[in-house]
């Protein structure tokens, strides 16, 4: 048997951006994924989620979409261990699916670690590599952020082909996550902005030029512990999320809701639902939380998770 577990993200700074190579700034969260696997003789893939379960024959493949990362590991490690025989896959998530807080990536991580631990230690480069590999069987232009971060967890930012680099200051802030209920697949709001860009290729570049500097604006912002210039910045950022029209009214209306007792709201992941994410001083939380639980949001505050990926 051989079990590992990720955690969840949110993205400070950068999402959308970052596909086209800007960096981004990410930070993994204290919900996660765990993935046992187990080897068993007869030639069949079983998987167990909350997204469904699936048995199927080595020829065959799963009819269930959202699985087919883990068929592709389970395949692939099958080949290259020359495995005679099938393996069992259970998946249990403390993560809400589908609302920007990186279930996916920690699942594709949290599966690569256990599915490659039956056969080989694999380095968590290489299972970062193999869940990237994996989560592009659903979603294809995947940055690789989410994935990175899971893995290696902390604050890190991100670049699409430069690697990342881990934050080494401790925040000096607390994180609130608010849901808005509403779920999204990234793929297509991907391909949504896509199309915007392919529309108005001048604004996108340009907005991925500011996008940048802010970038650069932040990175030194959470080293100097600056909450509150850290908070105007996100802001800043909705302001370039909305412009390539990846907000909508439910999620600007948390924004307004958190906007007081905290220093800056944004949407985290792909947004068109999904989770907006709070910066604020620790103090202030069970105030913040209040107001957006009034409002009907479902809403909790996240602690940063240094750990990464755990394998047992
Ligand atoms: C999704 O969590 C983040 C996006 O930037 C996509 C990606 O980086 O692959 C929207």
């Amino acid at each position: 048997m051989s079990k590992a577990s990720a955690p969840g993200k949110v993205i400070l700074f950068g999402e959308h951006f970052v596909v086209y190579g800007v960096k981004a700034i990410l930070a993994a969260i204290d919900r996660r994924i765990t993935v046992t696997s187990q080897t068993v003789g007869d030639s069949v893939i079983e998987i167990r989620s909350d997204l469904g379960a699936s048995k199927f024959g080595l020829e065959e493949g799963t009819d269930v979409a959202e699985l087919r990362p883990f068929e592709f590991l389970a395949k692939k490690m099958i080949k290259e261990f020359a495995h005679r025989g099938g393996i069992k896959m259970e998946i249990e998530s403390e993560i809400p699916h589908g609302v920007g807080l990186g279930s996916s990536s920690a699942a594709c991580v949290a599966a690569a670690a256990s599915v490659s631990g039956l056969f080989e230690k694999y380095s968590k480069s290489q299972i970062c590599e193999l869940a990237i590999e994996a989560e592009k069987t659903i979603f294809e232009s995947t940055s690789g952020a989410d994935c990175t971060v899971c893995t290696h967890g902390g604050i890190i930012t991100y670049g699409k082909g430069s690697g990342f680099e881990r934050t080494e200051f401790e925040p000096n802030f607390s994180l609130i996550i608010s849901n808005s209920a509403v779920t999204h697949s990234t793929d297509k709001i991907v391909a949504k902005v896509a199309e915007f860009r392919d529309g108005n290729v001048e604004t996108f570049d340009q907005l991925c030029r500011k996008e940048s500097e802010l970038i650069e604006g932040a990175k030194a912002e959470i080293k100097s512990g600056n909450p509150q210039a850290l908070g105007a910045l996100m802001g800043q950022n909705q302001e370039y999320l909305r412009q390539i029209g990846v907000s909508n009214e439910s999620l600007e209306q948390i924004i307004r809701v958190s906007g007081s007792g905290s220093h800056g709201s944004k949407i985290t992941g792909a947004g068109g639902g999904g989770c907006i994410i709070s910066i604020a001083d620790e103090g202030s939380v069970g105030s913040v939380l209040g107001s957006l639980e009034r409002n009907g949001t479902e809403c909790f505050a996240a602690k940063i998770d240094y750990s990464g990926l755990e394998t047992f």
